[in-house]
């Protein structure tokens, strides 16, 4: 079983979600590969994947959204899950737009969002502006028992016998195809 774990991340906070998540995954028995989405054009040869990105004025980042553009077909094919990294404050925010829109263009089993980090030294003058203006707490709000749960939750879904499989992660059933294909090296195009 080979999962894609992808992330979007641009001071390095949800690069550390996506890492904890692909570890989970791993300690669990799951072949997960990690891979930056802003340095990777076309992925095949996957049986699953979890795709995250940092929020950002309410949005993912754009590299997020046209790697899952150029690689919708593939995405669509297998079972997905969906995480966004960003609230800091205890003021709970509204989904981020565009994973709200691909839940509604793909089958999606689950979309998490976990609370995020600000840093204000690594911050651009203007960003360091907003999160002012916005109070927005600076600190590392990340909860690591959360993501290992998650995570955790996936393995699970991922590993139970292919009948319950077909229940539990619903829709899927090319998923057994999927599963005992066998891709040309790690199926990346970077
Ligand atoms: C300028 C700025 C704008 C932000 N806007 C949002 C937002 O709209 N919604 C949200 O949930 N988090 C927002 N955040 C919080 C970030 O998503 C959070 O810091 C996240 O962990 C950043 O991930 P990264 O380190 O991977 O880039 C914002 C942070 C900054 C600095």
């Amino acid at each position: 079983m080979k999962v894609l774990v992808a992330y979007a991340s641009k001071h390095g906070g949800t690069r550390g979600i996506a890492t904890r998540i692909a570890e989970s995954l791993g300690a669990a028995g799951v072949d997960a590969q990690l891979i930056d989405m802003a340095q990777t054009e076309l992925v095949a040869g996957f049986d699953a994947a979890v795709v995250g990105s940092a929020v950002y004025m309410g949005r993912w980042m754009k590299e997020a959204t046209a790697f899952v553009r150029r690689n919708r077909s593939a995405l669509g094919d297998r079972p997905l899950w969906l995480f966004s990294s960003g609230p800091v404050g205890p003021q709970p925010l509204p989904e981020a737009k565009d994973a709200a829109e691909l839940r509604s263009l793909f089958t999606v089993v689950d979309h998490r969002t976990f609370d995020g980090v600000i840093d204000s030294g690594t911050l651009s003058l203007a960003e360091r502006l907003i999160v002012r203006t916005v109070k927005a707490p600076n600190g590392d709000f990340r909860d690591w028992e959360e993501i290992d749960s998650w995570a955790g939750s996936i393995a699970q879904a991922l590993n139970v016998p292919t009948t319950v499989e077909r229940h539990h992660v619903d829709g899927y059933s090319t998923m057994r195809r999927c599963a005992s294909a066998s891709p040309a090296a790690d199926g990346v195009t970077r």
